[in-house]
């Protein structure tokens, strides 16, 4: 794919990624199976310009992380690669491609998200210029149906390039990392634990003990009570670090995971050695919100 890169002067410095921004282009275009060649303008901006792009041009008065302004029209239902007819009728002779349209990234939006994924800043421009394409190709995600075959598009590209969602190995170091800030002068046993959301968001946590011993709190609530406070309410797995054993969670946090996410993969790591199970058969014949409780 020809990737026609933009960046506004203030972040020039950002070019660095072009290179990975070719490679998550060709994979999107090669997960799609496109027959003709394809071009694509991006521009790399700040938010001030992202934000007067989504006024003037959708209406929408407020910055955002990308937005993609197809040049082709696709039938319902059909998406690139049943539409080469189409495409070809958008062929640029000067660029010896079809132009698919155009794409804004704004990158302090990609910063940010990134900090919040739990990713590189890299990863998460690659993720949005991937989930731009796959606009300019005819994917949307109006409707769950539709969005969770984007998404898969969206992975089989990502992880084409070795940057897919996130694996059980960076699950388990990101808990790693937050076992290090772990307050264990009683029991001087570290926990760190990392919980992740649906959507692919992180929270960690630390456990935090108290000189009145039953006020401690567990890694694994400290990430959940973090996330829970932040909205989220569906998880898909944690990861939970010790350096002494395998930290199986006790059957207070058992129960707190279950209120919220009783199908949710457990993955406990202890030096090489790590064990992976579910919290349904952590906590058989759990009692949780449908026990007859919600009324
Ligand atoms: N702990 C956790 O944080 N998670 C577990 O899965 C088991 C136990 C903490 C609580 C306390 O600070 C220390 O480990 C020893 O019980």
């Amino acid at each position: 794919m020809l990737l026609d890169l933009e960046f506004s002067a203030e972040y020039a410095e950002w070019d660095a990624i072009t290179s990975l921004m070719q490679q998550a282009a060709d994979a999107a275009e090669k997960a799609e199976g496109i027959a003709v060649n394809t071009c694509v303008h991006v521009l790399l901006t700040g938010d001030e310009q992202i934000h007067r792009i989504n006024r003037e041009y959708r209406g929408v008065d407020r910055a955002t992380d990308v937005l993609s302004f197809p040049s082709v029209r696709y039938k319902k239902n059909q998406t690139a690669r049943d539409a080469e007819k189409k495409l070809l009728s958008e062929y640029d002779e000067e660029l010896n491609a079809c132009l698919l349209g155009d794409i804004i990234i704004s990158l302090p939006h990609a910063k940010s998200q990134a900090a919040e994924y739990g990713h590189s800043e890299k990863r998460e421009i690659a993720y949005l210029l991937v989930h731009g394409l796959f606009h300019l190709m005819g994917y949307d995600h109006m409707q769950d149906e539709d969005k969770q075959k984007m998404r898969e598009m969206e992975e089989k590209a990502l992880s084409d390039i070795g940057i897919g969602r996130i694996t059980d190995e960076e699950l388990i170091e990101m808990a790693r990392n937050a076992m290090q800030n772990a307050y264990t002068p009683y029991s001087h046993y570290k926990v760190g634990a990392c919980l992740l959301t649906k959507e692919g968001k992180v929270y960690t946590g630390c456990n935090i003990e108290n000189a009145s011993y039953g006020a401690t709190c567990c890694a694994e609530r400290t990430a959940l009570f973090k996330a829970i406070s932040e909205g989220e309410r569906a998880f898909q797995a944690i990861a939970i670090a010790a350096e002494k054993s395998l930290p199986w969670p006790c059957g207070i946090c058992r129960q707190a995971l279950n209120e919220f996410a009783p199908d949710l993969r457990v993955i406990v790591a202890c030096g090489t050695q790590h064990q992976e199970t579910t919290l349904s058969k952590l906590l058989p014949y759990a009692f949780g919100p449908e026990s007859g409780v919600l009324d």
